[in-house]
Parts: structure tokens; C-alpha cells; sequence
């Protein structure tokens, strides 16, 4: 039986940070692990133009504590506004890594996404002339839709228009929740990636709604009936390159995910590659963990893998915080439901 395996730095490619004592806090969390991250743009007021997405990279390099590693991987949030010079200036100079859409009003801090898509459609062009990803939240808004349909509602009328609309283009579905996603993005051919989260490798809609509301469950795409969690299950640990880890880690502090109204978000950083490790044995494909974690989003990316390692060594169950201390309040850490037995050392 295996009991240790060491597999090159994996990174996360689809990451909220926050700003101030939240990223302060949360941060080490995600640089223990990762050597890098996709950091979503979606703060208020969001990252816009390549002159903000510097000054958050520079504020998130001087959160790292000293002797940690970690490189943010830097996106654009697209608006109806955008300027196809600035985004290709803002990639040219290696700032940023990719732009990122959201429908307007799709989830957190989305109001100043996409309404109109032939809006944005000369910055889709010039991305495609020049490469540079688009990471797509896919879920409709329309109040009609069922929110359960939201992702496979997106795919038909919004995502693959687009793509047509725009050869070339390199397109990131983020966060996949469905069958439906997951078919999709297998389909298509190199032009196209997927991400898939640590948590909708674990929980189905049950979790979040059975027994009393789970807040800490609660999280956009909203998690699925358990045949999708199958299928996603079967993409993470089945090896195809188009499907990577995008943790979508995204800490809310507790007050706000305990509320009338609380946000949507789940904060996984602290565990997800503990918890990877028990998903993939439970799989028997621990052997494509390193693809999923460490590979696959490189390639896609058109970056090389991180020259390091981590060894995940098993034994008795690991202990984590439950919470992570913040200078606003704490932030809790996702639950997964059932024991870890695999620690991460460097
Ligand atoms: O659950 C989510 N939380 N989904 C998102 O799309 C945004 C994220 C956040 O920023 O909290
Ligand atoms: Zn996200």
C-alpha cells in the first residue's frame, strides 16, 4: 500500500485572495502548498485595468510572510469598458496571466460584469490574437432559470456562442458542477480547459441543504445532485488534461456566511490537498494526482511546471483549524466530512 507519494508543486488555478487582514490571513494558507495561483480579480471595486492588477499583486507579494515562495498569477476583470490595449499591454509585460468574465450579477462582487456580450467582443478578438485566456464563471443570471440549471443553461447559449464567435480564443470553464460541463469541456479540443474545485469533489446539494442549512457549504455554481459530483469525480481522477484544480477557495468571514443572506464561498486552502489525496486514493488514482494538481494547468497555460515537490505521507488522521483567525473576524475552513489521513511535507 502506498503510503507516501511525492508529486511536483501543484498550483491552483482559480483562487480569491480578498485584500487587507482577510489576504494577510488567508494567504500563508495557500503558499504552504501552492508555488502558484490564478488570484481572481472580483475585490470592491474588482481589478480592472493592468495599472490595479499591479498594485494588487504588489500588495498581495508584501502579505507573504518571510522564507514563503508563491507567485499570484494575475487576471483582469472584464467589464463592458474594457480596453483591448491595456489587457494586451498588461499580458505582453507578463503581468497578467488571463481575464476573467462574469455574467453580470453571477455571483460575489459581479455587478460590474458582462450584460451585453457583443460589448466585450473586441477584447475577446485581441485575447484570442494574443493567446491570453478567458476564465469563465458560467452560470446564466436570468431570475427565470432555475438555479440548479444555471451552469447548463450557460453552456448553450452563452459559452459555446462565444467560442464559436471567437476561434482561437482560449477559454477556461471554471469551476465545473455538472455532467453537463464536464461533457462539454471534454469535447472540445486543446483550446479549451476546465477547472474543477476540491469541494464539488465532496459535497452534492444534500450537504448544504439537509438536516438545517449549511452555510458553509453554500457556494456559486451551487453544488449539484450526486450524479454530477460523480462525473466530476470521474473528470478530476480520470487523467484527461483538460480538467485541472481550480480550488475556488474563497473565504467569507463567519459573521457573513452565518447570516440571513450569507455569501456564497467555500474556504478550502488550508486542507484541499489532504483532502485531494483521500479523493483520489478513494479513487484509486492517487497515481493522477499530479496531473490534476501539478500538470494539466501548466499545459494549458503554456507555462512550465514548478520545479519543486511535495510528499504527502499517510498515517493517523490529520489535524487542521477549524477557523482561521483574521484580523476582521474568523473565516472557517471546509469540513469535508470525513476523516484526512494524508499531511502534506515539503
Ligand atoms: O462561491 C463563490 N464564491 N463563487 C464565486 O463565483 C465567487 C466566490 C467569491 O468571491 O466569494
Ligand atoms: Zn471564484
Amino acid at each position: 500500500m502506498t503510503d507516501t507519494l511525492t508529486i511536483r508543486r501543484p498550483d491552483d488555478w482559480h483562487l480569491h485572495l480578498r485584500d487587507g487582514a482577510v489576504l494577510q490571513a488567508v494567504l500563508p494558507e495557500t503558499a504552504r502548498h501552492f508555488a502558484r495561483a490564478i488570484v481572481m480579480p472580483n475585490l470592491v471595486p474588482p481589478v480592472v485595468t493592468g495599472a490595479e492588477a499591479a498594485a494588487y499583486r504588489d500588495r498581495i507579494r508584501a502579505a507573504l510572510p518571510a522564507g514563503m515562495a508563491f507567485e499570484p498569477l494575475m487576471t483582469l476583470y472584464l467589464t463592458e469598458e474594457t480596453d483591448p490595449a491595456d489587457v494586451a499591454a498588461a499580458y505582453a509585460g507578463g503581468l497578467v496571466k488571463a481575464v476573467k468574465l462574469y455574467p453580470a450579477g453571477a455571483t460575489t462582487n459581479s455587478a460590474s460584469g458582462v450584460r451585453d456580450f457583443d460589448r466585450v467582443r473586441a477584447v475577446l478578438e485581441r485575447m484570442a490574437d494574443i493567446a491570453l485566456p478567458l476564465c469563465v464563471h458560467g452560470e446564466v443570471t436570468d431570475p427565470e432559470i432555475d438555479i440548479f440549471d444555471r451552469e447548463a443553461v450557460f453552456i448553450e447559449t452563452v459559452l459555446d456562442p462565444i467560442r464559436r464567435a471567437t476561434p482561437g480564443l482560449r477559454v477556461v470553464m471554471e469551476h465545473i458542477t455538472t455532467r453537463d460541463g464536464i461533457d462539454y469541456v471534454a469535447s472540445q479540443g486543446d483550446d479549451m480547459g476546465g477547472t474543477i474545485t476540491t469541494h464539488h469533489l465532496v459535497i452534492n446539494r444534500n450537504h448544504i441543504l439537509v438536516g438545517g442549512i449549511r452555510p458553509h457549504y453554500y457556494c456559486l455554481p451551487v453544488a449539484k445532485r450526486e450524479e454530477h459530483r460523480l462525473a466530476l469525480r470521474k473528470a478530476a481522477t480520470g487523467g484527461d488534461p483538460h480538467f485541472f484544480l481550480g480550488t475556488d477557495s474563497a473565504p467569507h468571514l463567519d459573521a457573513l456566511k452565518e447570516h440571513a443572506c450569507g455569501c456564497a464561498g467555500c474556504f478550502t486552502a488550508t486542507n484541499t490537498m489532504s483532502v485531494l489525496a483521500e479523493v483520489f486514493e478513494q479513487d484509486d488514482a492517487l497515481d493522477r494526482l499530479e496531473g490534476f494538481v501539478s500538470l494539466h494547468g501548466p499545459a494549458f497555460y503554456g507555462l512550465p511546471p514548478n520545479d519543486g515537490t511535495i510528499t504527502l505521507s499517510k498515517g493517523a488522521p490529520v489535524t487542521y483549524p477549524a477557523k482561521i483567525a483574521t484580523a476582521d473576524g474568523p473565516v472557517t475552513v471546509f469540513d469535508p466530512g470525513f476523516p484526512l489521513h494524508w499531511q502534506v511535507s515539503q
